[in-house]
């Protein structure tokens, strides 16, 4: 009878080792799964991390600007009317505005063409002078294409735009001169400027009277090359 129930318990203790083994291995393998699963985890965000850092150097690559844009109209406008032709520039290129604000601002005394001892006229008739910028320095990174807007002044760009294309570094932009006036043409205004710059694609430029229509100003962008 001892023998018997010795026999039946040793019996019932391999059995129930061997049902260990298995839950043991089980679990084993539950782990490696897991840990299959973690890697794999652990790879796929690798992937996607490494993607997504691509995807904004990419990002990075096509815009580089801060705004995300890629045309910059700059602008000097002593009344307004260049101002508007400027506005209406950056709306249809979808581009950014920066204007030149003088360090010290035109009274109409100033501005006053039939006296030749206005500020104006003194300055025009001094191709030296470089009357002084207050608006903060602009960043051209990122742009590639610049517009650059101003008056006539005596048939030629008032020396502040002098002082603004003398300060800045136009390579690998195309410029684009526009100039608003009350009959004359834009004449070698944008050439000079490119002069001056020595840097940067300059293209021809054009003149507006005030307030040209978004149309007319529409027709002569798309036919810029
Ligand atoms: C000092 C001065 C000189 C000017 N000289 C000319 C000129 O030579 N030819 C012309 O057609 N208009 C001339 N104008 C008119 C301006 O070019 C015109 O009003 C321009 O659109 C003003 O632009 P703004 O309002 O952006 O300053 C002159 C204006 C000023 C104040």
């Amino acid at each position: 009878m001892k023998k018997i129930i010795s026999l039946i318990t040793c019996a019932m203790l391999a059995l129930s080792l061997a049902a260990c083994g298995g839950a043991t291995e089980s679990v084993t393998t539950q782990t490696s799964a897991t840990q299959e699963t973690k890697e794999t985890t652990k790879e796929t965000e690798a992937t996607v991390t490494e993607e997504t850092n691509a995807s904004s150097e990419d990002t990075t690559a096509e815009q580089s600007t801060e705004s995300g844009k890629d045309v910059l109209v700059v602008y000097f406008s002593a009344t307004g009317t260049t101002k508007d032709v400027a506005e209406k520039i950056a709306k249809i290129t979808n581009g950014d505005l920066y204007e030149i604000v003088p360090e010290q601002p035109y009274t109409s005394d100033d501005l006053n063409w039939n006296d030749k001892n206005s500020r104006t006229t003194k300055e025009q008739n001094d191709s030296k002078a470089r009357p002084g910028i207050a608006s903060g320095d602009v960043s051209f990174d990122g742009y590639k294409t610049i517009y650059i807007g101003y008056p006539i002044w005596w048939g030629e760009a008032p020396r502040i735009m002098d002082t603004f294309v003398e300060k800045y570094n136009f390579d690998g932009k195309t410029v684009i001169p526009f100039c608003t006036s009350s009959s004359s043409g834009i004449g070698r205004s944008g050439k000079i400027l490119a002069e001056n710059a020595g840097s940067g694609n300059w293209l021809d430029g054009k003149r507006f009277g005030a307030g040209p229509s978004e149309d007319d100003l529409r027709s002569w962008i798309s036919g810029i090359q």
